[in-house]
């Protein structure tokens, strides 16, 4: 394992930070926690923070017996002070890698820096096109024929870092955001565990700004 050498390698953690609604829903959290649980799985999710307390992935978690925090940005009178305090959490539990999983919030990028190499998100787009919100809105409107979603390395550039994996999907000729959306999540659920496995034996790592693969 690639990413320290201090004595558990395996723990991860999934921040589900929501500042929009979709953000609490927390499926892909969901998902890497039950991919997490299955035999052989290189990776322990150890810790789920969440912004709001509302977020429902958190009760999820509580009830698949994960260490879950609440730290409200509201409490933080900036960008940094909040982002000080999830690593302080992140720190305490000995976290060692970070997924972002439906984290609408913009971190900094003292944050990004920080966690260089062992930060991860979830676009639900074909980065580099459709970057920030109403992604849905963006393909639909841009007209191409599919989309899909990316699992990349996160920078202090909004969905702009290093790319893990992607999958695609069609975009049928009557979809909505929602259809396309629905379409798109069913891959997210499939792609970010593989990413996350990846990462854990070590077939994909940061270096110079670009993501390196194992052959
Ligand atoms: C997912 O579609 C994820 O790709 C997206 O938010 C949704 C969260 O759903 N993330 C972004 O748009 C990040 N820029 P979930 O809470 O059910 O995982």
């Amino acid at each position: 394992f690639f990413f320290n050498d201090t004595a558990t390698p395996e723990i991860y953690t999934l921040s589900l930070l929501d500042a929009l609604p979709i953000s609490g829903r927390g499926s892909n959290m969901r998902s890497l926690i039950a991919a997490a649980s299955a035999p052989g799985f290189p990776a322990k999710i150890a810790l789920v923070i969440a912004n709001v307390v509302s977020a429902e992935g958190l009760r999820f978690a509580a009830e698949a017996g994960i260490a879950t925090k609440v730290i409200s940005h509201k409490a933080y009178d900036s960008r940094e002070e909040f982002d000080h305090a999830v690593n302080g959490a992140l720190e305490a539990a000995g976290i060692e890698i970070v997924c972002l999983a439906g984290f609408m919030r913009i971190l900094s990028d003292w944050f990004a820096r920080r966690w260089e190499g062992r930060l991860l998100n979830i676009h639900p787009s074909l980065l580099p096109l459709f970057k920030g919100t109403h992604v849905h809105e963006q393909a639909l409107q841009a007209g191409v024929r599919v989309s899909g979603c990316t699992v990349h390395f996160v920078v202090p550039e909004l969905d702009a870092g290093p790319i893990i994996a992607q999958a695609t999907v069609p975009v049928e000729s009557d979809d909505t955001p929602e259809t396309l959306a629905t379409r798109i999540l069913g891959e997210e659920h499939k792609l970010y565990p593989a990413a996350l496995k990846m990462l854990a034996e070590g077939k994909v790592r940061l270096e110079n700004g670009r993501a390196v693969f194992a052959r």
